[in-house]
């Protein structure tokens, strides 16, 4: 049993969708969100630039006591996982496009992959390609996370966006929709209404605490509660509020309590 925090990260409001399935699911825990907002978008910088931010942000997580760090972001994770998994002994939980699971849905046809550009290009990707990917189309999307960090989520820009992005693959039989980039799923509505019914649209949140709430349980870290707090910091003074927004604003699908 362990009471300190899990140290969630991201390059900005994106992990704040994983954070609300960690809050659901791990109610007896604490959690430190740390958003690097003053560095955004990670997604279309050099990877050793966000290798750089990304052990920054890991650093500060550390010293503030946290037992376990979630790269709630693709492109993070894609980038750094592997080196902070050699440098720290802790629970390093990261993220992968959800190839997996909407490859093995059932029905016909292709499963679009929206990430961003360094996620879609860096070896992690191209090794789940391989083993997941006989009918995966890789559509990279610079723009959409910029449009949720400015509380864009729905209307005329997003959809102007999206069919922008996605009008090259028009013509193509989708079965799936994979949401690559924590930033993602807060445009699940827009994204739903442009494909239309019968398409799904997955991400790799649930799975993602899921595998934190594994690793927990098997270093005996999980905490006796009581929890529930969040604390959000960010690299771009002001931006913590935009964080705790976000998060209220979905804890109606998020909420639940310390037994
Ligand atoms: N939310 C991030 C991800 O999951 C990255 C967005 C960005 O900074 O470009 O990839």
């Amino acid at each position: 049993m362990d009471s300190r925090p899990v140290g969630f990260f991201d390059s900005g409001l994106g992990g704040v969708s994983v954070l609300g399935e960690a809050v659901r699911l791990l109610p007896c825990e604490r959690f430190i969100y740390f958003g690097d907002t003053a560095h955004i978008p990670y997604g279309d910088k050099p990877p050793q630039q966000v290798l750089a931010y990304t052990h920054a942000a890991v650093d500060k997580l550390v010293a503030l006591g946290c037992k376990a760090i979630v790269i709630a972001c693709n492109t993070a994770t894609s980038v750094a996982a592997g080196v902070l998994r050699q440098e720290l002994s802790m629970p390093i939980i990261g993220m992968e496009p959800a190839l997996k699971p909407a490859e093995l849905l059932p029905g016909e046809g292709y499963v679009l992959v929206l990430a961003t550009r360094v996620t879609l290009s860096l070896p992690k990707f191209h090794q789940l390609m391989r083993s997941y990917g006989q009918h995966a189309v890789p559509v990279p999307c610079p723009g959409l996370m910029e449009l949720v960090e400015a509380g864009v989520m729905d209307g005329p820009e997003v959809d102007a966006l999206l069919q922008k992005l996605l009008r090259p693959y028009a013509g193509l039989r989708i079965k799936a929709v994979v949401l690559g980039c924590t930033h993602y799923p807060f445009l699940r509505r827009p994204i739903a209404r442009y494909f239309g019914p019968g398409v799904a649209l997955v991400d790799g949140n649930l799975g993602t605490v899921r595998q934190l709430q594994r690793r927990l349980a098997q270093e005996d870290l999980l905490s006796p509660g009581p929890g529930g707090d969040v604390t959000f910091l960010s690299s771009a003074p002001g931006a913590e509020a935009a964080m705790r927004r976000l998060l209220a604003a979905h804890a109606g699908i998020f909420a639940s309590a310390c037994p």
